[in-house]
């Protein structure tokens, strides 16, 4: 069993709670705390699409409001040949609260690959920007 199986299973299992009307492209994501907590997401739609929150901003609320503040990596799932990178908004707030870590990217036909935060994000603003 890999190190991220139950991660990436539980962003599996969360993609299948996406509200993904508009674009009918349903993601799901798993965020792991250093606790050992892991918290899923998935992405909620709205009728104004401005408004829409992706996957991947659902789960790092969901462990900031629960408390947590060490995370250690992050997994992204969607029905796609070619695998789902997280978006520009979402990279900057996994980089403000988890920082370097592994992003997992996976496919519901078992295709996977791990890519650092930092070669996603290489030039980052964050709090030492300031
Ligand atoms: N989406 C995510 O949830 N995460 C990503 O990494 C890429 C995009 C969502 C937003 C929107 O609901 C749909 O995918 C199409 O952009």
């Amino acid at each position: 069993m890999s190190e991220y199986e139950a991660l990436v299973s539980a962003a599996k299992d969360a993609r299948l709670n996406a509200h993904a009307p508009y674009s009918n492209f349903r993601v799901g994501a798993a965020l792991r705390a250093t606790s050992g907590r892991i918290f899923g997401g998935c992405n909620v739609e709205n009728a104004t699409y401005g408004l829409t929150v992706c996957a991947e901003r659902v789960a790092i609320f969901k462990g900031i409001s629960e408390g947590e503040r060490g995370f250690d990596a992050i997994s992204v799932v969607t029905d796609t040949d070619s695998l789902t990178p997280p978006c520009g908004a979402c990279r900057q707030l996994i980089w403000e609260f988890c920082g370097d870590v592994p992003v997992i990217l996976s496919n519901m036909k078992g295709k996977i690959e791990t890519i650092p935060m930092r070669d996603l994000f290489p030039k980052p603003f964050d709090a030492s920007s300031l």
